[in-house]
């Protein structure tokens, strides 16, 4: 089997679409609310540096292969994966790589959604002039006040989830490729204008201190762990994500390239976002380590104090908005994909289905911050001390399934699948680059792997 011309689903119209709606999968609030978090929580440049060297040695390798995958398949991962193992003469079992895939979507949905919510609930805010002049304690107390109450959160995560799912429902060529367009640039003007207010009115030299300047002594082994999760997790690997858009990619394009470009862009946005987080932090007393509610109570402090804030302060999270949507879609479009492929529903069919059980999943969020705030299960275990429900939930998704599949996405394109097969796939010449992407994927991916997952539950 060579690779077949197009997927049932469509195609991009361009490499071009293809890489915007790429990048638009891979920025989102992974890059401008979770980096900063976790960032603070793990101490910063130490961190800050082991997910830069995940991403170019293990995020890019493996983007290669994700998309390289999906256009040789061009079926949702399952059935690509169960495609690819029988052309190389193996276990259709493979298949369930694409199930694992298929599952962590579903659940890094459940909660981003949630989250999402937050940030198209503080659209309104904003522009309600809720935070003019406000004072750190205010923009704090506000925020309390928003994620104790459940109907609130359940509203904005309601609205998250139908936005998402109309799209699906669609197709995901037809108003993507679209919103992205303006969507990116928008989002980086945003930024710049916001960098510029924390060198103004933040402390930018601790700042940028705090996020460059690695002190090996404040990370720890599951610290390293998270980084490289979110090297998957900000690039939408691991679970197929990449795949699926690459099964809609028209052959001849380059892969290399393209991935590269996403990485960056990607990795550009987090840095901006932490560069705009931070100074503000250390300027206003607050503590770099407060949790998933770090942005909500940062950023409305430099919108509340600048000139015009109000309007930006709108703005932004607008485009925040519009980030969350563009990823949020890549995340359920392989279960999507699959359902319509093997089970004969209709896209619109699959998508309700999908959108409807995510959405009640992301009850365990919305009740993580409120009602279940003290229901932290896995107490016994000393790693998992003091974890909501939603704590683990991302624990399990981007530290455990991602790295997971990331490494399994790596054994079968350069130890499963025949030397041509890979090579032809990504079209590329034998040569220098083709050697080293199947060094690095062949050994770097799963030993990094291996060993960081061992050193995290203290085997070595
Ligand atoms: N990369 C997105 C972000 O940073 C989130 C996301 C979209 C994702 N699709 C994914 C994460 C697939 C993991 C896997 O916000």
């Amino acid at each position: 089997m060579g690779s077949k011309p197009v997927s049932i689903h469509g195609q991009w119209s361009s490499r071009w679409a293809f890489t915007l709606a790429a990048t638009g999968s891979a920025v989102g609030l992974g890059n401008i609310w979770k980096f900063p978090y976790i960032t603070g929580e793990n101490g910063g440049g130490a961190f800050v540096l082991v997910y830069l060297v995940c991403i170019a040695l293990i995020g890019i390798p493996i983007m290669m292969a994700e998309v390289m995958l999906g256009r040789r398949g061009r079926q949702s991962p399952v059935n690509t994966m169960k495609a690819l193992a029988l052309e190389a003469g193996q276990s259709p079992y493979w298949k369930w790589l694409g199930g694992l895939g298929m599952v962590a979507g579903f659940l890094i949905l459940s909660y981003y959604s949630v989250i999402a919510g937050w940030a198209l609930a503080y659209v309104f805010r904003t522009a309600f002039g809720v935070f003019t002049l406000a004072t750190p304690k205010g923009v704090d107390s506000i925020f309390a006040h928003f994620i104790a109450a459940p109907e609130g959160l359940l509203f904005w995560h309601t609205l998250f989830m139908v936005m998402t799912m109309i799209v699906v429902a669609r197709g995901v060529q037809g108003g993507l490729e679209k919103l992205v367009k303006f969507l990116m640039p928008g989002l980086f003007i945003m930024l710049v204008v916001l960098v510029g207010y924390a060198m103004n009115s933040g402390d930018f030299i601790q700042g940028l201190h705090f996020l460059f300047y690695p002190d090996f002594s404040k990370i720890t082994r599951n610290g390293v762990l998270i980084a490289m999760g979110h090297a998957f997790f900000t690039l939408s690997l691991g679970m197929g994500a990449i795949m699926v858009y690459g099964s809609y990619l028209p052959n001849h394009a380059s892969i290399a390239r393209t991935s590269v470009i996403i990485a960056l862009a990607d990795t550009l946005v987090a840095l901006m976002a932490g560069m705009v987080i931070f100074p503000i932090v250390f300027a206003n007393n607050l503590q770099p380590g407060s949790g998933p509610g770090l942005i909500f109570q940062t950023l409305p402090l430099a919108f509340g104090h600048m000139p015009g804030g109000a309007f930006f302060g709108t703005l932004f999270f607008i485009l925040v908005t519009f980030a969350a949507w563009s990823s949020s879609i890549s995340l359920i479009e392989p279960a999507v994909a699959w359902l319509v492929e093997n089970r004969g529903v209709s896209r619109i069919h699959a998508s309700v289905t999908m959108g409807i059980l995510c959405w009640l999943f992301g009850f365990l969020t919305i009740f993580s911050f409120n009602l279940l705030a003290n229901f932290t299960p896995l107490d016994m275990f000393e790693h998992f001390k003091g974890k909501t429900l939603f704590d683990l939930l991302d624990y399990l998704t981007s530290d455990i399934m991602l790295p997971l599949g990331g490494f399994l996405i790596a054994i079968f394109s350069a130890w499963i699948m025949k030397r041509e097969a890979s090579r032809d796939g990504l079209e590329m010449e034998e040569g220098l680059a083709y050697m080293s992407w199947r060094f690095l994927v062949r050994y770097i991916t799963p030993i990094a792997v291996m060993i960081v997952f061992l050193r995290a539950i203290e085997v070595i």
